[in-house]
């Protein structure tokens, strides 16, 4: 896909004396790239470039982010919008085929999701053997990294059945959270019903009981749709990353995803919404005193760092944390939760650190998961399940990567290079002379 955007123009590199000639390619937002593809088997020298700060891994038109405007668009259709008028299930159709559904399309969806919302009853006695505690993140993972022996039709060529199997996906992995969740509880298990939609349905499964019915709020589904909309996708991301690299090495597509689940529980990626709220829950039992975690923040000589603030590409406000700082107002207020401790505490801290020269010079601004925490708690939702919400919304950006990767005809595996700086050959050392 590269080749469709390769311009007339040419870098040139000299090293060594030598001059090379580096083809330029231009993105349709006008990004600009040097291509180095060839650059080893010319010159010798490869590039640089840990944490890949500055290094484009695939060519991709899922999704447009500009991190120093602070817009976000998926397959060119501005978040505000797909957010304020979408369901979240709209707009996962969108991510992984391209176009927004016509009606029909949507209604043929909605249809498959709920044909494959069960998960194969067996999969269900894995739950009972799982330690209390264990963390609802590696039960996800183990979950839909074994789906493929239930659903082998995934290891014929993929492509053929594709909508199906990301319906699958989208519908069970649902389900496998939510049973998670009442399994952590000792809850019996709420199955899925054909008459709710997505996001309804899901709340309902949390928290539906036989001895307390769940009236299904539409406050909540609305907050729930704008969240999961919000987190659909976010380019080359270190799970989506992840879930590209894996699959390059023509994975299947649930081992792919449970690979990107994993990389999604990190807390410097989609675990921080549960360390945020950690971390506001820290500050609100020791006093409310959030002045010295800035200042934690700030010293250089301590590894605290204030979660929800930063991000390795927006420079600028992250325009999620403006829908959902909006959307948890909303979900306060029809909750008649007029003075959540958690929620003044955060707007307070936002207000300091984006007057803070430290955060100012190092344009760090509130993130997506600033906020979300917040309104996962007022919804019910336990801390520990933040993150699988995180991977539920980030499901069918996940979906679209890999079928982008696997259907690209220059497609290679993902194999980077390295600086080795270990010892040169030495001598072997008999284990008795060591
Ligand atoms: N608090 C205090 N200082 C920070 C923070 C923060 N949250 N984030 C970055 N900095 C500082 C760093 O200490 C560094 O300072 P220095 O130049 O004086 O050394 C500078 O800002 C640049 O930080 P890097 O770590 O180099 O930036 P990078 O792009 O690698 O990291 C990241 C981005 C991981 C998001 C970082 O900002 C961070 O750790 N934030 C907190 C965790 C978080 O909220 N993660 C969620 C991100 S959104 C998502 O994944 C969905």
């Amino acid at each position: 896909m590269i080749d469709r955007f390769t311009t007339d123009r040419k870098a040139t590199l000299t090293v060594d004396g030598r001059t090379f000639e580096l083809p330029i390619v231009e993105g349709s937002e006008g990004e600009k790239a040097i291509d180095i593809r060839m650059l080893r088997g010319k010159s010798g020298y490869i590039t640089l470039d840990t944490g890949f700060m500055n290094t484009g891994s695939c060519s991709s038109d899922i999704t447009f982010l500009d991190g120093e405007n602070g817009v976000l668009l998926y397959r060119g259709y501005a978040i505000e919008d797909l957010a304020g008028n979408c369901s979240f299930i709209e707009v996962a159709y969108l991510l992984i085929n391209g176009h927004l559904p016509t009606r029909d399309q949507l209604r043929d969806f909605s249809e498959l999701l709920g044909l494959f919302a069960l998960i194969h009853e067996d999969m269900v006695h894995f739950f009972d053997r799982f330690p209390p505690g264990a963390s609802p993140m590696s039960i996800l993972s183990s979950m839909v990294s074994c789906l493929c022996n239930f659903y082998p039709e995934m290891n014929e060529n993929p492509m053929d059945n594709i909508d199906m199997m990301a319906a699958r996906l989208i519908s069970k992995v649902r389900t496998i959270a939510a049973f998670s969740y009442k399994k952590s509880l000792g809850a019996p298990l709420v199955y899925p019903r054909h008459d709710l939609s997505y996001c309804a349905n899901f709340l309902n499964m949390m928290f539906d009981s036989p001895v307390r019915s769940y009236e299904v709020n539409s406050t909540m589904v609305r907050a729930l749709n704008q969240l999961l909309i919000l987190h659909g996708d976010h380019e080359q991301n270190c799970s989506t990353a992840t879930v590209r690299m894996v699959g390059s090495a023509r994975v299947n597509l649930y081992a792919s995803i449970s690979a990107g689940i994993n990389a999604l529980w990190g807390p410097l990626h989609g675990g921080a919404n549960q360390a945020v709220m950690e971390m506001l829950e820290d500050i609100h039992a020791s006093g409310g005193d959030y002045k010295k975690y800035i200042a934690r923040a700030k010293n250089p000589d301590d590894p605290f760092r204030l979660v929800g603030f930063g991000h390795r590409v927006y420079k600028t406000f992250d325009p999620r944390s403006r829908i959902i700082k909006k959307a948890c107002d909303d979900v306060l207020a029809s909750l008649g939760i007029n003075n959540d401790p958690l929620l003044e505490l955060a707007k307070e801290i936002e207000e300091v650190v984006l007057k803070d020269e430290y955060f100012i010079e190092r344009n760090l601004y509130p993130n997506v998961d600033f906020y979300s925490g917040i309104i996962y708690r007022a919804m019910g939702i336990p801390v520990d399940m933040f993150t699988v919400m995180f991977a539920l919304g980030r499901l069918p950006g996940w979906i679209a990567h890999w079928k982008e990767m696997w259907d690209d005809p220059n497609g290679r595996i993902s194999r980077p290079r390295q600086v080795y700086v270990g010892p040169s050959q030495r001598d072997f050392v008999d284990i008795g002379q060591r």
